[in-house]
C-alpha cells in the first residue's frame, strides 16, 4: 500500500482518474438515502478534510463504513474525482476500506465534532492534535521552526547543539531546575550538613540549561555565526499566560557583531519566518483569521511591511512617565520594564513591534556589554504588540577585566566561569546574540492567547501530565 497524503491530493499533485490511497481518521460522516456516505478524512498533512464517496458496493459498507463515527482510524482505496461540492477540488470514490480502529464508545470520545473551548482541549494534551484549532496551530509551529532554521542556513550559520544539562546559571536568576540520580530520601550531607554534590552522578551540582548561550558563544569564537535551537528550562513560579517551565529557544550568535547588527539580524529573521508562514501555511492562516483572530494575517502583513521602531530604554522610561497612563507597577529609571509597560509600548506608542536598547546594568545578567556611561549595558528586547518581549539578546562583554568586575560585582563566582573566560583570552572579539522564545513567536502569530496551546505538551507549574 502506497500512501498519498490529502496535502498532496488537495494540491493537485495526481490526475484525476488515478487510483489513490489515502489513510487518516474521520472527521465527519454523512449519509444519503440513496445508499451512499460522505466521510470526511484528514490525516494532519494540511487543514483540509479529503471527501471520501462511499457506497454500498463496498463489501463493508454496511457492516462497518456505517457505524464509523469521529476519530475512528481507516484508509481509502479508491479513484481521485473531480469533486462537484464547494470548497474542494478533489474527492476520492472509495474501492475499498479498511477500518483500522474504531472509537469505543462514541458518545464519550473526547473530541467530538462539536466545537470545543480551548482550555478543555488542554485537559485533552494526547488528543487536541486531531481537532483543527490544534492541527492548524502545530502546522504552523513545524513551518516556522523550518523557516528559522532555512533563514540561518541560507545565512550561513552553523546549528550547534548546546548542552541541556549544564552547571553554570547563564541568566543569574536562579530559576534552575537540578539534575540529580540522589535518592531524595537518603541526600548525602557534608560536615556542614550541605548536600554532599560530590556524591551526586556529575560529582557536582548540575541543572537543566535556561539557555544556551554561553556555549553557543564558543562556537562563535570559531565559527563565527551560529545558532542553536532547542529546548530550555526555567523553574519561574509564574502562572502566566506567556511563561512555560519548559520552553523552546532559538539563539544565534555572532562574532563581529555589535548590538545594532544583532537588531537588524533579528528583524530579517523574524520577516523571514513570517513570509514563510503566510505562504506555506495559507490555509491553516486562513482558519486562524476565521476562528481565533480576524487581524491574524494583517498582522503579519503589517510587520513584514514595517521598520522596526527603535528606542533606548532611558527614553522609554521617559514615554512611560509622560504618557498619562495608571500602571499598576510604578514607572521609574532602573525598574525593568512589565509586560504592561511592554504592552503599551508596543501597541499604543509605536504601534509596532519595538527594540529597547541600553538598559539599566543592575537589571541585565552579567555577561552584556558596559556602555561607556557606565550605568547601562548594550542589552535589546524585541517587543511585539500583543505580547511584550518576544526576544531578548545584547552585545556580551569581550573585554576580560569588564567582565571580570561584573562577575564580582554580581557576586557570582569567577572560576565556575573559567572556560567562558577564556574566550576573552584567547583571540576574543565583540560579538551579539539574542534569544526568541519560540512559543511566544507562535502566540503572536497565531493570536491564541496562551503559550500552553501552542506547544504540545506544556510544562507548567504543578503540571507535566502527559
Ligand atoms: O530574555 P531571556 O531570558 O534571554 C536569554 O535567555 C538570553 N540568554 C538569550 C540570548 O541572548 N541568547 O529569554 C529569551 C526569550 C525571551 O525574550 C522570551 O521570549 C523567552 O525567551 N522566554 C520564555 N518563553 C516562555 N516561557 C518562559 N518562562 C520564558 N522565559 C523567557
Ligand atoms: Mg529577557
Amino acid at each position: 500500500m502506497s500512501l498519498v497524503s490529502a496535502k498532496d491530493i488537495l494540491d493537485g499533485k495526481y490526475a484525476v482518474g488515478s487510483t489513490v490511497t489515502l489513510a487518516g481518521w474521520l472527521r465527519t460522516r454523512r449519509d444519503s438515502k440513496a445508499g451512499f456516505s460522505f466521510l470526511a478524512v484528514n490525516d494532519g498533512s494540511c487543514f483540509n478534510n479529503v471527501q471520501v464517496i462511499a457506497d454500498k458496493s463496498l463489501n463493508n459498507y454496511e457492516s462497518e463504513i456505517l457505524s464509523l463515527t469521529t476519530g475512528c482510524s481507516l484508509a481509502v482505496e479508491g479513484t481521485l474525482e473531480a469533486s462537484q461540492g464547494k470548497g474542494q477540488a478533489f474527492e476520492i470514490k472509495a474501492t475499498a476500506i479498511k477500518v483500522y480502529g474504531f472509537v469505543e464508545d462514541p458518545d464519550t470520545y473526547p473530541m467530538s465534532a462539536k466545537r470545543h473551548s480551548i482550555e478543555y482541549l488542554r485537559e485533552y494534551a494526547h488528543l487536541r492534535p486531531r481537532t483543527n484549532l490544534i492541527g492548524a496551530v502545530m502546522r504552523i509551529r513545524n513551518t516556522a521552526a523550518y523557516a528559522i532554521h532555512s533563514f540561518f542556513q541560507e545565512r550561513g550559520f552553523m546549528w550547534v547543539s548546546t548542552p541541556l544539562i549544564t552547571a553554570s546559571d547563564c541568566e543569574g536568576a536562579g530559576e534552575m531546575f537540578t539534575v540529580t540520580n540522589l535518592d531524595l530520601n537518603n541526600i548525602p550531607k557534608d560536615d556542614k550538613g550541605q548536600v554532599d554534590y560530590s556524591k551526586d552522578f556529575f560529582g557536582r551540582h548540575a541543572y537543566l540549561t535556561v539557555s544556551g548561550q554561553l556555549n553557543v558563544e564558543t562556537y562563535a569564537s570559531a565559527f563565527s555565526k551560529c545558532y542553536t535551537f532547542g529546548p530550555t528550562f526555567r523553574a519561574e513560579d509564574s502562572n502566566t499566560t506567556r511563561h512555560l517551565a519548559e520552553f523552546w529557544m532559538c539563539e544565534p550568535e555572532m562574532a563581529f557583531t555589535d548590538l545594532n547588527g544583532c537588531a537588524a539580524v533579528a528583524e530579517d529573521m523574524l520577516k523571514y519566518v513570517f513570509r514563510t508562514v503566510l505562504e506555506l501555511r495559507r490555509d491553516d492562516m486562513e482558519f486562524i483569521v476565521e476562528r481565533v483572530d480576524k487581524d491574524a494575517i494583517g498582522r503579519l502583513e503589517r510587520f513584514i511591511n514595517a521598520d522596526f521602531a527603535q528606542v533606548d530604554y532611558t527614553d522609554a522610561i521617559k514615554i512611560l512617565e509622560t504618557c498619562g497612563k495608571k500602571f499598576e507597577f510604578p514607572v521609574k529609571w532602573g525598574i525593568d520594564l512589565q509586560s504592561e509597560h511592554e504592552r503599551y509600548l508596543a501597541e499604543e506608542h509605536f504601534k509596532s513591534p519595538v527594540v529597547v536598547k541600553n538598559y539599566p546594568k543592575d537589571i541585565k545578567a552579567f555577561y552584556m556589554r558596559m556602555n561607556d556611561d557606565g550605568k547601562t549595558v548594550a542589552a535589546m528586547d524585541v517587543l511585539a504588540p500583543g505580547i511584550g518581549e518576544i526576544i531578548g539578546g545584547s552585545q556580551r562583554e569581550e573585554r576580560l577585566e569588564m567582565l571580570d568586575k561584573r562577575i564580582e560585582e554580581m557576586g557570582l563566582n569567577k572560576n565556575a566561569y573559567w572556560w567562558y573566560r577564556d574566550l576573552r583570552r584567547y583571540g576574543s572579539v565583540p560579538h551579539s546574540g539574542f534569544g526568541l522564545g519560540f512559543e511566544r513567536l507562535i502566540v503572536y502569530i497565531t493570536g491564541v492567547g496562551n503559550v500552553r496551546d501552542v506547544i504540545p505538551f506544556p510544562r507548567t507549574p504543578r503540571n507535566a501530565d502527559f
